[in-house]
């Protein structure tokens, strides 16, 4: 049985991503910070049949890393795939006024969190052929004021792709971007992004929402499930749309 290592399953993205994975066979690792909801999902998964360990912990923490992949390979002994999916989209002010300490925060989970994790992770990736899934974001190629922090990591976590891509030769490296997904990031850019964006910027998001047209993280979540079970090794790094009709031929 497949193990994937899923960081931000609390809610969300991460969460659908997870159940999906369940149902798909796979035995999944639960990463957020809240424990609650985590083991929550734990049972639920277990309940419907499937395989779930909980592991409650801060990603952008250098030990927190460490002791997620130790802990798989304790319980699980193999893994299969890691999927970077927390982030946080603080701090949404101009770069101008930001927090600093906020900034430190989104490198930390957004950036350096995926690379420890990975860098912890290798040994067993290498040894099953496996793959790490970078959910990054339009926002990656883009400059949004108000979206300093969030940008410049998501930049960096695709370039931190690639270049694992060009490192590492048993392991397959792909970044995607899941759209605009109905989730509590976006009840945070549409509250914050008030006063931290510009209003042409914010108002994108307030009319997206109004009229219905977000993602639901089902459609999103099964695209990152079939990448972290089935990019094949051609795709190595590459940054691609969840709705690639590349992704869509991993379904058979
Ligand atoms: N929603 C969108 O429209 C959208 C668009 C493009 C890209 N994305 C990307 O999709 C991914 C999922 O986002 P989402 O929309 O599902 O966001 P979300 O609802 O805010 O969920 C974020 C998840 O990350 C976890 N998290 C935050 N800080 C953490 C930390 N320090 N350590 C471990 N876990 C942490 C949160 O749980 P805890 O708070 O319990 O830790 C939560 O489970 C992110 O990478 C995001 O950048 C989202």
């Amino acid at each position: 049985m497949n193990v994937v290592l899923i960081t931000g399953a609390s809610r969300g993205l991460g969460a659908a991503v997870a159940r999906i994975l369940a149902e798909m066979d796979t035995a999944v690792v639960l990463n957020a910070r809240s424990a609650k909801p985590l083991y929550e999902l734990m049972a639920e998964i277990e309940a419907n049949g499937g395989m779930a360990l909980a592991l409650p912990g801060d990603v952008g923490q250098l030990d927190t890393c460490r002791w997620l992949v130790a802990e798989t390979i304790e319980t699980f002994g193999r893994l299969d795939a890691i999927i970077h999916n927390a982030a946080v989209i603080d701090p949404i002010a101009p770069i101008a006024e930001a927090d600093p300490q906020a900034w430190q925060t989104a490198v930390s989970v957004n950036l350096l969190g995926p690379v420890w994790l990975t860098q912890a992770a290798l040994p067993h990736l290498r040894r099953q052929q496996g793959r790490v899934i970078s959910v990054s974001s339009g926002a990656a190629d883009y400059g949004i004021p108000g979206w300093g922090a969030y940008c410049a990591t998501k930049g960096a976590l695709n370039q931190f792709s690639r270049v694992l891509a060009e490192e590492e030769e048993r392991v397959t490296a792909v970044a995607v971007r899941p759209g605009v997904v109905d989730t509590v990031m976006q009840n945070e850019i549409r509250e914050k992004g008030a006063t931290g964006m510009t209003v042409q910027a914010h108002s994108r998001f307030m009319e997206m929402h109004e009229q219905g047209n977000l993602l639901p993280p089902e459609k999103p979540g099964r695209a990152i499930a079939l990448l972290a079970l089935r990019a094949p090794r051609e795709w190595n790094g590459r940054f691609l749309s969840w709705d690639d009709p590349d992704i869509a031929t991993l379904n058979s």
